[in-house]
This record gives structure tokens, C-alpha cells and sequence, in this order.
């Protein structure tokens, strides 16, 4: 899946910026974080497509939000409580250490293209590319999709 594709699915699920995140492990809560990563994403994407001017500020906060988010977001599956939960792919609890490294590659890259800012349009591209790569990576495997 290329940056785009990831892009048109997270307009389609209806994302909303600035969504609180309650971190207490729940199907909610998973799905409020991937909604606050799914905003960042696409903020990045209105820059890389030219539809939004290229604003430093907003790259640094949408990266610094995906590094973050991503970086929590495998400690909301609690093997103990959430085997049950027909919204969580078992796939997850049979590959957790690859599970969590995914998301430590999406937090990782999203690290290095802070400490590196991209400079312009072309650059915040590049960078999610890379990004919506590590998206893409994960989703395949382990997203069980609704339609
Ligand atoms: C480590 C794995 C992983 C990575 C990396 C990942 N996701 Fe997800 N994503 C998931 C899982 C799992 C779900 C389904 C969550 C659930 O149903 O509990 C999901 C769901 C979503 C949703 C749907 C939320 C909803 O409203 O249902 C969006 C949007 C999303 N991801 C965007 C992204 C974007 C954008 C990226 C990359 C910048 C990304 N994700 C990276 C695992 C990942």
C-alpha cells in the first residue's frame, strides 16, 4: 500500500483531529490512537500533496505525534484481558514481538525524519513514503478490515 492509498483509507474512516486518547487498552482506545496517527499522516500528506503550504511547525508535531503514538500504541493490547475481544486479530497475541516491532519501526522512522526535518514539500513526501511503508507493513498483517 503506497502513501496515498493510506491516505484516501484514513479520510474514508472518518478521522478527526485532535481526538483525546485515553490510554487504557481498550478497542477504543487502539482505535482513538490510530485515529490520532491517521490525522497526523494526513496533515503530512495535505503538505506533500500542496494542498496545505509547507509549515515546519505542523511537520515537526505530526511527526513528533506519530513517533509518540506509535511508540505506546502495542502496550493497548493486553494479552491478559483482550484474548476474547473478536476486534483484535489473533494474529496479534500469536506474533507480538513482530507486532511490536512494526510499531517500533513506524515510531523509529518517524524519529529519524524529525531529527532530519524534511525541508519542503518534496521532502515531507519522502518521508511519508517511508512512513506509510511502516503503515502498510503492519495493517496487512495484522488489521482486520471491516469491509
Ligand atoms: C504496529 C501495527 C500498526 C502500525 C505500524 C499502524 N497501524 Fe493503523 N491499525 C493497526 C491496527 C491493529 C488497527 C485496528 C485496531 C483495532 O481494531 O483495535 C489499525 C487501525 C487504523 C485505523 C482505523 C481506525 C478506525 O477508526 O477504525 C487508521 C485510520 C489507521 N490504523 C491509520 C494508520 C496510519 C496512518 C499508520 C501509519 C502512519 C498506521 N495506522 C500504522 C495497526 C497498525
Amino acid at each position: 500500500m503506497n502513501w496515498k492509498a493510506i491516505l484516501a483509507a484514513t479520510v474514508l474512516a472518518g478521522v478527526a483531529c485532535g481526538s483525546v486518547v485515553a490510554a487504557d487498552g481498550t478497542h477504543d482506545s487502539r482505535i482513538a490512537m490510530m485515529k490520532k496517527i491517521g490525522g497526523a499522516a494526513g496533515a503530512l500528506g495535505a503538505i506533500a500533496k500542496g494542498d496545505k503550504p509547507y509549515d515546519a511547525d505542523a511537520v515537526k508535531a505530526a511527526l513528533t505525534t506519530i513517533a509518540e503514538t506509535a511508540k505506546a500504541f502495542p502496550d493497548q493490547f493486553n494479552p491478559d484481558s483482550d484474548k476474547t475481544d473478536a476486534e483484535v486479530n489473533p494474529k496479534i497475541w500469536d506474533n507480538l514481538d513482530d507486532f511490536k516491532a512494526k510499531a517500533a519501526k513506524l515510531s523509529g522512522d518517524a524519529e529519524t525524519a524529525l531529527a532530519q526535518l524534511p525541508a519542503d514539500k518534496a521532502g515531507v513526501g519522502a518521508a511519508l513514503k517511508t512512513l506509510g511503508a511502516d503503515c502498510g507493513a503492519c495493517h496487512q498483517a495484522y488489521r482486520i478490515t471491516k469491509n
